[in-house]
């Protein structure tokens, strides 16, 4: 009897210790918990994707995916160990047949309450075929370009060819911050409707995979094969190195080249490399900013790269880093390098500055004094600005990230994190004797708003025409919430005013004025209004203003002081 006693007893406390160590009670996941902050499972990779409870107020914890003893993957992920926020998919098609060892290591120190064994996550966590990418979002824009789940910055080797834009955007398919950033993927044929494409490029050892640009090789100049979209990205890690990748499907799939990095430097800040073909020296061409300058390169073959020069030292607006570098030929001869800056913007933070002038295949010389600076956009939401190579009919055809590092990542959404703006059509026009770059929205987006709406809606275009000297446009809704511009055409200005404009609380420095100069007269200003963007442009292109706002409900109702409007739909 005493035997029997002591058997069941340390039954008991073999099943206990069972109990703790592995929580794979009720059908949840095997996890082998290790530690006060490590846990490994074993899973097998016959379900498409294992879905991670995140929490959006909790600090990264660190996920390696390992295979036969190889590490082949390590995501930061604030895992949810109260409330989840939502869920992101860990794709384990990726891993190929058998099984994957997971490993999570939290950030111990960080955390004071709770112990390991209760974090929500081990119930939460699960294996599925399908991940749920159902629009959840209130402000989720309607015809601006947004990943489907999870952060995004700037747009990258965006690139068309054969009817099809594509734009690749710095993504985290783990949360909507940033971090392990990949290369993500859409296209369009209207630059309106965008398709959702598999990822494109992963990081790797070599580094995050940060901005860069890519082309098409039509004379097979690198031996990648004939048409071949060629990449080239930053590799970010303790160094920041140039890498590229190819693709030989249309920019579908990408093979990164055996011999990266292929552009190397000591300058810590030295990225987002812009490879352009140069019809008069028939080379390509390379721009990749390098702390407050921007280097320049020449190469046959896309691979080696010789250096040329630096432009940078004493022109332009210098209060931080420049970084998405873009240059392209405009219809009179003259170059334009764009310069996206952040912080230093002209209403704190993130915006785009260009300069005009010359370039030889060497040296890029600027035609305007030093001191001069020129921003492309005076809203606060417009950077990294870079144009698609390719464009038809020798069209310059730019995208904007429409956020702000000084808020990107508290932005009131969860699923996804920021937009695009729309696609604007680059020239240049003169005043002054200066030349400018001139912006308008691309036609493709105009010809999409066909439809004459009776009211204003969250996703229209209003067009105001016969805009007299001091016309004001103001949008409201029931709330008390509005957006109000104002034409000043004494000062030559047209402002625009969020101080009220919807949900702001995420951000002190989000409620603001922006101004923008508009080199004489404005007759017509056109007014893209979607979901939490606004984008005004005069009809003539002099201007552009582009501002994110949250309105908790629609602005149902608009004023028009000194002008005629009408309102479209798409
Ligand atoms: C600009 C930037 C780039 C860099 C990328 C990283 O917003 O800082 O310079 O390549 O974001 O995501």
């Amino acid at each position: 009897k005493h035997t029997m006693k002591r058997i069941v007893f340390l039954l008991m406390a073999i099943l206990l210790q069972v109990g703790v160590a592995w929580a794979q009670t009720d059908g949840h996941l095997p996890v082998s918990i290790l530690s006060a902050s490590h846990a490994m499972m074993r899973l097998q990779t016959d379900k498409h994707y294992l879905l991670i409870p995140v929490e959006e107020k909790e600090s990264d914890s660190k996920i390696r995916i390992i295979k036969d003893g190889v590490c082949l993957e390590t995501l930061n992920v604030r895992v949810a160990t109260g409330k989840a926020d939502y869920f992101v998919p860990i794709d384990l098609t990726r891993y190929g047949k058998g099984s994957v060892l997971v490993e999570m290591t939290f950030n111990g120190s960080y955390r004071t309450v709770g112990n390991i064994e209760d974090y929500s996550c081990w119930k939460l966590m699960k294996l599925s075929d399908t991940f749920d990418t159902a629009n959840r979002e209130q402000w989720r824009p309607t015809y601006h370009h947004t990943p489907v789940w999870g952060w995004m910055n700037d747009p990258n080797g965006m690139f068309y060819k054969d009817g099809v834009w594509h734009i690749y955007y710095q993504h985290n398919l783990y949360g909507s911050i940033w971090g392990n950033i990949s290369w993500g993927h859409s296209t369009s044929t209207d630059l309106i409707h965008w398709k959702n494409e598999p990822e494109a490029i992963y990081p790797d050892a070599l580094g995050l995979v940060f901005s860069g640009s890519a082309v098409v090789d039509e004379g097979n100049t690198a031996g990648f094969g004939k048409d071949a979209v060629v990449a080239m990205y930053t590799s970010a890690d303790a160094s920041q190195t140039q890498s590229l990748a190819y693709s030989t499907d249309n920019g579908k799939t990408f093979k990164k080249y055996e011999y990266n990095p292929v552009v190397t430097s000591n300058v810590p800040d030295f990225r987002d490399p812009n490879m352009f073909w140069n019809d008069s020296t028939k080379e390509w061409n390379l721009v990749i900013a390098a702390g407050q300058k921007m280097n320049f390169y020449s190469s046959k073959n896309l691979k080696d790269w010789h250096f040329e020069s630096s432009f940078g030292e004493g022109y332009g607006c210098h209060k931080g880093v420049w970084e998405c570098p873009d240059m392209m030929q405009m219809a009179n001869g003259k170059w334009v390098l764009i310069c996206n800056i952040n912080p230093g913007g002209p209403y704190g933070g993130s915006a785009t500055q260009y300069f005009v002038g010359h370039w030889d295949g060497h040296q890029f010389t600027c035609e305007s004094k030093p001191e001069t600076t020129k921003w492309l956009d005076y809203g606060k939401d417009h950077y990294a600005t870079v144009t698609f190579s390719g464009a038809p009919n020798g069209r310059h055809v730019a995208l904007a990230w429409m956020s702000n590092w000084q808020y990107a990542a508290v932005v009131p959404t969860k699923q996804f994190r920021s937009a695009n703006s729309i696609p604007r059509d680059l020239d240049l026009f003169s005043d002054g004797g200066e030349d400018y770059v001139s912006v308008k929205p691309s036609p493709e987006v105009l010809s999409a708003f066909r439809c004459k709406a009776a009211g204003l809606d969250d996703a229209c275009l209003i067009e105001v025409s016969r805009l007299r000297p001091n016309a004001t446009i103001e949008l409201s809704n029931g709330k008390g919430e509005r957006v109000v511009m104002r034409y000043n055409a004494q000062e030559q200005s047209f402002s625009f005013d969020r101080m009220k404009a919807g949900e702001s609380d995420f951000s002190d420095v989000f409620p603001c004025v922006t101004m923008a100069p508009t080199h004489g007269r404005v007759n017509k200003v056109l007014i893209f209004i979607d979901k939490s963007s606004i984008e005004v442009f005069d009809a003539d292109g002099k201007f552009a203003l582009t501002n994110l706002v949250f309105p908790s409900t629609p602005y149902n109702h608009l004023s028009v002081k000194g002008g005629k409007a009408k309102i479209s739909k798409m």
